[in-house]
């Protein structure tokens, strides 16, 4: 079953079109990376998603249903931009307030295990305006998760985080996975994505350019013999002579993505004069692999 299923969406702000007939398909289970430019739809869908707001055109199913049934809301936990929290209150009260608005029962027993959850257990008591953006972006998550919701929608959450942020959510986020939850996670930051993402969705002005399943990406994702020799100029030379696609990379390497081996290019190399300073195969990530299909679309 499909968590998420939405075909030809779209969505007009007045004149503006945000979405053009975009799909989208997010199984049960998933971690879903939510990809694309700074406008490009991912807000928008994730409000259409979570009831926020209408669409124009097109049908969202969650769960098998339509997002409007009132079944389906009720699991859908959303993050998206900051929570409405009062700075002078306790992170406690903050919640409470949340759980009240949400008719949560039990609430002081589901605020302990969500603060739980964010590993946030410790800081019930501090004000919400004491709390570093790693902290609160976990009590907007533990909100997010009052309720047990099957669907968790954030929006850019770990912008801004430090390296122990990130680690934590990640550990908070992939838990939650294993639990049988589905999570989409928009985020601009790939390389953090591609740490725990399952599923890639990579949007273009209102549309899905691609989905694919990380094994997809990765099966997708060429490799390379990256190397440095003390002439750079002259190894480029001599290699462009025999391989066809050979680039220098941004931390200085020469790369050479044509089927070969490192033994090879070291061997003609040599014959060449050229002495190999070091060298190693390595594959593109989501990273590069998303900034070479924004360019072929602009081609
Ligand atoms: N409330 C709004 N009124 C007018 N235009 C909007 C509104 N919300 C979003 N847009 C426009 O819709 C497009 C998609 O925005 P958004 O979904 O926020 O993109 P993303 O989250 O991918 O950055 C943008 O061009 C944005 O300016
Ligand atoms: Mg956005």
């Amino acid at each position: 079953m499909n968590a998420i299923e939405i075909r030809n969406l779209t969505k007009s702000f007045g004149e503006k079109q945000a979405l053009g007939g975009l799909n989208m398909t997010v199984p049960v289970g998933a971690i879903y990376g939510f990809i694309g430019e700074n406008g490009s739809g991912k807000s928008t869908t994730e409000k259409i998603v979570c009831g926020l707001i209408h669409e124009s055109g097109g049908s969202v199913t969650l769960f098998g249903k339509p997002h409007t049934d009132g079944d389906v809301r009720a699991k859908i936990g959303v993050l998206i931009e900051a929570p409405g929290c009062f700075p002078n209150y306790s992170v406690w009260n903050n919640m409470k307030l949340q759980a009240a608005n949400l008719g949560v029962r039990n609430a002081d027993e589901e605020i302990v295990k969500v603060l739980k959850l964010v590993r946030m257990e410790g800081a019930a008591s501090n004000k919400y305006k004491n709390c570093s953006l790693g902290m609160k972006q976990r009590i907007g998550i533990a909100m997010a998760l009052l309720g047990d919701p099957e669907l968790l929608v954030l929006d850019e959450p770990i912008n801004g985080l430090d390296a122990d942020g990130m680690r934590i959510m990640r550990e908070v986020l992939t838990d939650l996975a294993k639990k049988g939850r589905t999570i989409v996670i928009s985020s601009h930051i790939l390389g953090e994505l591609e740490k725990i993402a399952t599923h890639y969705g990579i949007v273009r002005g209102g549309k899905m350019l691609c989905e694919m399943t990380a094994e997809e990406l990765d099966a997708s994702c060429r490799t390379y013999v990256a190397l440095q020799t003390k002439d750079m100029p002259r190894t480029k030379a001599v290699l462009g002579g025999k391989y066809s696609r050979v680039e220098e990379d941004e931390a200085g390497y020469l790369r050479v993505y044509d089927t070969t081996t490192p033994e090879e290019i070291v061997t003609h190399l040599y014959q060449n004069g050229i002495l190999v300073g070091e060298i190693k195969t390595d594959k593109i990530g989501l990273e590069e692999y998303y900034i070479d299909l924004m360019k072929e679309g602009k081609r």
